[in-house]
């Protein structure tokens, strides 16, 4: 019996061959040989032990709104993650999230039961583990302050070796800005990186109609509105296909966030082939229709070198290129 033909006994609903454009909110990616969609985590746990057992490469997905997928697509295993399940832990103001809950998700159910925290997150397409995974940050807050503990799968560090879930203390992670110890880790195009299967979320009591109210400001702030401090936010596009920020921010001042020294720098509509820098925030790029992962990654090129030549600054991406380059 071939790999994949044991893999497939094992993991009943996998398929071959499947185009992961589909799969990523920046609609690029060529095929990926294998690909699963885990609905829970014990499907999720499977999925992965089975893989690092055949020894097939393995990339987790969320939403896939963080990710550039190369034209080549994926030489191995793609596990959807659709482990959605989100419990208050009684007596506490605690949730207990599977890593592949939505971000929207989590805030309805934080409006639902009461818990405040979230609600500056509302708008961010996303899961709870990809949020996890890059520490996600909206106006100075950044999720990894929510997070207390989280269990984590490690395959193993040699073939004998078996692999491990372990609970893990927040502190693990290493928060910084728009990064955890996990998003740090070296992995060759990110294949089998340790995977994050649930995260425990501390939040506060608070009225429901008061959190009500936070997510429709976020929402609005997101559309270019003037946040308390009278700062007004960049309008961030909607309804296209694009995977958020592309660039982080050098510096934590207005005048060195990525957008505006892109702005400044004049790459607003900058095109390459199907792929154009939005005309509402620098630091975004838009697939117009049928664009490459090449030309996006041609246009970063392009961005990235125009605020070196202006600034001297080097700017470095807050998304991450997946499969073969
Ligand atoms: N700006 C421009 N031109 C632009 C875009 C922005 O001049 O084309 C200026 C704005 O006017 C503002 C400054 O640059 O003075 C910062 O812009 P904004 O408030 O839009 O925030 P940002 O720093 O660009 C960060 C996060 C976003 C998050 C927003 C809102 C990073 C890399 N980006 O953007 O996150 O939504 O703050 O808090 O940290 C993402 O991660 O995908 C993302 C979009």
């Amino acid at each position: 019996m071939t790999k994949i033909e044991e893999l497939k006994q094992k993991l009943p609903g996998i398929k071959e061959n499947v185009i992961l454009r589909d799969w990523t909110t920046m609609g690029v990616g060529g095929v990926a040989d294998l690909f699963y969609e885990a609905i829970d985590i014990e499907g999720l746990t499977t999925a992965l032990k089975q893989t690092v057992r055949l020894d097939i490469p393995y990339f987790v997905l969320g939403s896939g709104s963080n990710v550039i997928v190369s034209d080549s697509g994926f030489p191995g295993l793609i596990i959807k993650n659709s482990a959605s399940n989100i419990l208050r832990i009684p007596d506490a103001s605690q949730f207990l999230a599977d890593s592949g809950a939505t971000i929207a998700k989590l805030i309805s159910e934080s409006a639902t039961q009461e818990l405040t925290g979230m609600e500056v997150f509302a708008g961010i397409p996303g899961t709870v583990g990809g949020a996890a995974y890059g520490n996600a940050g909206v106006r100075g807050v950044e999720f990894g302050d929510f997070v207390k503990e989280l269990t984590i799968f490690h395959p193993p560090q040699n073939s004998l070796d078996e692999p491990q879930i372990i609970r893990h203390k927040v502190s693990w992670m290493e928060y910084s800005y728009r990064t955890s110890r996990l998003k740090k880790m070296i992995h060759k195009s990110q294949v089998n990186k340790p995977v994050i299967l649930t995260i425990k979320l501390g939040l506060a009591p608070a009225k429901k109609e008061d959190i009500l109210e936070r997510i429709r400001q976020s929402v609005a702030l997101r559309s270019g509105g003037l946040d308390v401090a009278g700062y007004r936010h960049g309008v961030q596009p909607k309804g296209v296909k694009s995977s958020g920020c592309i660039f982080k921010n050098p510096g934590t001042q207005p005048e060195m966030a990525a957008g505006y020294l892109l702005d400044k720098a004049g790459l607003k509509k900058k095109k390459v082939g199907d792929v154009v820098v939005s005309k509402d925030h620098a630091n975004f790029v838009i697939n117009k229709g049928r664009a490459s992962a090449q030309e996006i990654r041609q246009l970063i090129e392009i961005m990235r070198h125009s605020v070196k030549e202006k600034y001297n600054i080097n700017l470095e991406e807050e998304v991450e290129y997946i499969g073969r380059w």
